[in-house]
This record gives structure tokens, sequence and C-alpha cells, in this order.
């Protein structure tokens, strides 16, 4: 329990599957039936702006983590360019997140694995998941990384099996009307839509456990955006021409909806396998951020002492159960469209300390140029402001409370 320093165990390849592992999940399978509706077959443009606008941010966490190459990601690159207060703030929005987002993923496993196995409740299968990866996440880094190596890999083969095996399906038809929601409808959808793109950043967050930082974690960032930007455009691509956008916007797996319109033999199965295990690779992966968020959050007191406390096997493991008991809450209590664009919006906010630090960096740290981390800004300004009023005032007040929970005393 003395050993406070975690290992460097993971590689460009383990990185970039993290970061894969990460990303693709309830956005690609899920998520983009809502940014459908919203924008039409537009939310195509609406899916690289937020592809681009994620580029942008990607960019400048690599170039923080290449400094700071330890735990907490933006929480420290906040806390040490900008101030405690901003550190704070990203570090709580990154945890209200990231907590929202896995419960709305763990519910969206089970609904897919459901259609699997229709031997339980999907319920059962969201709860098992938690539990499951939890424990996963408690055998160590490097063991989670093996794993999610193996589910990324499953993931990847389905959905280029989707785009192949639909293409022949495609009708040009689907894409017309092309934006009948106008420029708001492709904002939002934008905005929507940067949720699919989230995770990237979690490759910044493993720094202290990454294999030559400085290098690996900025090549590890952009490999693993231009993957997922080519892969999302080309599965959107496919499945608005098989299904058109409104039969996209009336389903909660529009991935499967496509699919049964599919003439490919097994696309059904394969698409259900490989929303599951993306959404088990984002379980995976989430649990493994927050739990390494807790630790840094609680080295500085920012979070109650004992989530810093790390077990002989490397793994911070307080952290990690607390991690899969708040899972579990929202996964029994959450609401999907609400909190897909609340932890949208805390994302956003946390992705904007995020540039805010980059531009503060001294000019020898700039690694791309300034322009960068300001592009990155105004998309994720632009971005929020896309988003509903009421998501926009949750999520400020979300973060007011922080603010108070911060001030009660510890016992340390
Ligand atoms: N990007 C992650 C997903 O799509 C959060 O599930």
């Amino acid at each position: 329990m003395k050993d406070r320093s975690l290992n460097r165990v993971l590689g460009l390849g383990d990185a970039v599957g993290v970061g894969l592992g990460a990303i693709i999940g309830a956005g690609i399978f899920v998520v983009t039936g809502v940014a459908a509706g919203v924008a039409g077959p537009a939310f195509l443009v609406g899916l690289l702006i937020a592809g681009i606008v994620a580029s942008f941010n990607g960019l400048s966490s690599a170039q923080l983590a290449a400094v700071y190459p330890h735990s907490g990601g933006t929480y420290e690159y906040g806390y040490r360019l900008m101030g405690p207060s901003w550190g704070f703030s990203a570090g709580w929005m990154f945890l209200i997140s990231k907590l929202s987002a896995a419960g709305v993923v763990a519910i969206g496993f089970g609904s897919y694995f459901h259609q699997l196995l229709p031997l339980l409740d999907p319920l059962y299968y969201s709860v098992m998941a938690v539990v499951l990866l939890s424990l996963a996440n408690l055998m160590g880094v490097q063991k989670a990384g093996f794993i999610n190596i193996l589910i990324v890999a499953v993931t990847l083969l389905s959905l280029l099996y989707f785009v192949f095996g639909g293409i022949p399906s495609v009708n040009a038809a689907n894409y017309k009307p092309f934006a009948p929601y106008g420029v708001l409808g492709i904002a939002e959808s934008a905005a929507i839509l940067f949720f699919a793109f989230t995770g990237y950043a979690r490759i910044a967050t493993l720094a202290e456990e990454v294999t030559e930082p400085k290098k690996t974690i900025p090549k590890a960032v952009v490999i693993t955006i231009a993957v997922a930007i080519l892969l999302y455009a080309a599965v959107s691509f496919v499945s608005v021409g098989v299904m058109g956008a409104e039969g996209m916007a009336t389903s909660h797996s529009p991935l499967q909806q496509a699919a049964m319109s599919v003439k490919a033999p097994g696309m059904e199965l394969v698409i259900t396998m490989g929303a599951s295990t993306a959404m088990l690779g984002v379980l995976l992966s989430q649990i493994l951020g927050i739990s390494r968020m807790l630790l840094a959050m609680g080295r500085r007191r920012d979070m109650p002492v004992v989530f810093e406390k790390i077990n002989k096997r490397g793994v911070p493991h307080i952290g990690i159960l607390f991690t899969g008991i708040i899972i579990l809450a929202v996964t029994l209590l959450g609401s999907f469209d609400f909190v897909v664009r609340a932890a949208t919006f805390t994302i956003l906010l946390y992705y904007g300390i995020t540039n805010l630090s980059a531009i503060k960096q001294p000019a020898g740290e700039h690694i791309y140029g300034r322009i960068i981390p300001w592009l990155g800004l105004a998309g994720c300004i632009t971005m929020s402001i896309s988003l509903p009023l009421s998501v926009i005032a949750s999520g400020l007040i979300l973060l007011a409370t922080g603010f108070l929970l911060r001030r009660i005393p510890r016992i340390n």
C-alpha cells in the first residue's frame, strides 16, 4: 500500500488500443440515431465537425501530456497552468461526464447483449458488465490493456464488415433531403456527436503508465482520432444510405436496424456482437480513466485521500470500487437522451480548460502552434451553446455543487 507510483507498461499499440477502446462505443452504435433525428442525413457533416474539433482538442491534450505525463489529464494541466479552481473544475467535470456516460454505455450494452442472449432482462446484463469490468480493472492495467485490445479487435472487424457488406445496399435516395433542419440542426448534431469522439484524452489520463510518454502519447492521440473519423464517417455514410436518417432516428439501435436491411450473411449477429464488445471496451476504459482521475484528485485532497491508495498490484483499488458503485447507480436510474447531452456538455467544459491550458503553455512547449488550442476552444464554446438550455443549466449547477462539496473539511 505504501508504493504510490504506477507502472510504465503501456506502449504505442496499447495506447492506441486504449484510445479506440475508449472512443468507439455508444456514440457510433446508438447516438448517431439521435443526431440523425436533429439534422437528417446532414448529421454526416456534424460528425466531421465534431471529429475536427476533437482533433484540435486531442492535439492540445497530447501537447500537454508530453510535458506533464502524470495521471489526471486536464485536472493536472489546469492546476499547473491556470490555477487550482480551473484544475478542480476540469477534474470534477470529467468525473460527472464519465460517470454518467458510463451508465448510459452500460444500458446500451444491456440492450444490445439482450438481443444476442434474450435469457435475462437487459438491465441484468448492464449490471453484470459493470461488475465484471470493475473486476478486470482490479486485475491491473496491463491485464486490462490486453482485454481491451481483444475487445477493440472484435469491434473494428464488425464495423468494417458492416461498411463493406453494406455498400451494395446503399440507396442514393436516402441522402435526400440532405439537410432538412438547416444549419442549426447540423450544429446540434455536431455537439451531440462529440460524445462519439470523447475518449481520446484517456491516453493522456494514463500518461503515468505509458512508456516514453513524450513520443508515445502525441502519436497515439493522432492515430486514434484519425482512425475514429474514417471509421465513423464510413459507418454513418453506409447506415444512412441503407435505411435513411428518419429510420435511424426512430431507433436506439440504428446500426442493428441497418444491419437487418443489408443482404450480407450474419450481418445482424456481427453488428450486435461488435456493439456489445464496443460498449464493454468503453466501460472498461472509462472505469480505468475515472479511477485515475480520483487518484490524481485524491493526491491533491480535492477528493478524499482514500482514493490515493494503490495496492500491491499497482492498482488504485478503492477508486475502482467507488467508480463501479456510482456507475451501477447511474445505470439503474439513468435516462438516455438527457445524460448523453449532459455528458457532452460537461466534457466540452473539460476540453475548454484543456485548450486554455495549452494556450498558457510557454512558447517552447508548443508542438503544433498556438492556433490549434484557439480553434479547439472556439469549437468547444460553439458546440456547448448548441445544446439545450436545460442541459447547460444542469451542467453549471453541477459545477457549482462540486465547488460547494470541495469546501467540506476532510480528514487526511
Ligand atoms: N465515445 C464513447 C462512446 O461513443 C463515449 O461510447
